[in-house]
């Protein structure tokens, strides 16, 4: 087994992938990705991830290379290349190598990078134990509903968390509303209700997210996408993030206090199990 590249149309070992310094990805942050996991083989909800690539880099007026079908094929022969059975497909476009100059260059040729690599679910320790997490100011922009690659606030909020003992960080506004975390989104349980901020400019609409809210249903769980404020989330008998990765992780501390009971919630470990169901389909 062996991580890979795309990279060029070509596929290479992963430490022997280059693009050039000029590449606008490098330069601007000017492209978008996905991160879908492959489980057993399979990449979990391939059809919605690339049509979230598609959404993203038509937002951002970028001409991807290759369509759907042929990104399908990238993925199933660097899959099949690699061996990797659970893999982390890493998927990158970007406005392409072209001189320094913030507005397009007027010959713009995108350039796709795709990475396979071993996937690294969260631990079952921790996932048993639950996480801790912060909150911290919002700082990012309105369209956090493109997965653009421009991502230093949330490094930066990522960052302060893995300092302070926590496993992420959530964002907060001055006034007092809960959006997601630095790289997943945000759910709370109160009485029995299953909660999520809505979809906006300020949230990216998970994959992982979709999935969660159709197992709630399909559960005949009350369900509401309605905008969540912190005093809310602090007081909820359950708190839990969603991510590709992250899968339904339960959050027991927030800022240093125990949420609900301290310990992974009941919603939460039902809403996991649901989500295994589906990944093993
Ligand atoms: C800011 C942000 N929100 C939410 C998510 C969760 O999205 P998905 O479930 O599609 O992985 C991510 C994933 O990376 C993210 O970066």
């Amino acid at each position: 087994m062996e991580e890979l590249a795309y990279v060029e149309g070509e596929f290479v070992p992963l430490k022997e992938a280059r693009v050039s310094v000029t590449d606008r990805g490098f330069v601007f942050a000017d492209g978008v990705y996905e991160v879908i996991a492959v489980y057993h083989g399979r990449a979990f909800r391939l059809d919605e991830h690339l049509a979230r690539l598609a959404a993203s880099a038509n937002a951002i007026h970028l001409l991807l290379p290759v369509d759907h079908g042929q990104l399908e094929n990238i993925i199933k022969t660097g899959l099949g290349q690699s061996g990797f059975q659970e893999a982390q497909v890493y998927l990158q476009a970007t406005r392409g190598a072209a001189p320094r100059s913030h507005a397009f260059p007027s010959e713009v040729k995108s350039n796709l990078v795709v990475t396979f690599r071993p996937l690294h679910p969260v631990s079952d320790e921790i996932r048993k134990k639950g996480v801790a997490v912060i909150t911290t100011e919002e700082i990012r922009w309105n369209r956090c509903d493109i997965k653009s690659i421009a991502l230093l606030p949330n490094v930066l909020a990522k960052q302060k968390a893995i300092e302070e003992d926590a496993f992420e960080a959530i964002w907060v506004t001055t006034e007092g509303i809960v959006y997601e975390g630095a790289a997943s989104n945000l759910f709370m349980v109160r009485d029995g209700e299953v909660c999520t901020p809505p979809k906006s400019g300020k949230i990216l609409s998970g994959i992982t997210r979709e999935v969660v809210l159709q197992c709630a249903r399909d559960l005949a769980l009350p369900v509401s996408e309605t905008p969540l404020r912190i005093e809310e989330v602090l007081k909820a008998d359950e708190v839990f993030l969603t991510s590709t990765t992250m899968e339904v992780l339960g959050v027991v501390k927030m800022d240093g206090r125990a949420v609900g009971e301290g310990m992974v919630g009941p919603i939460t470990l039902q809403l996991n199990e649901a989500l295994r169901k589906e990944i093993g389909r």
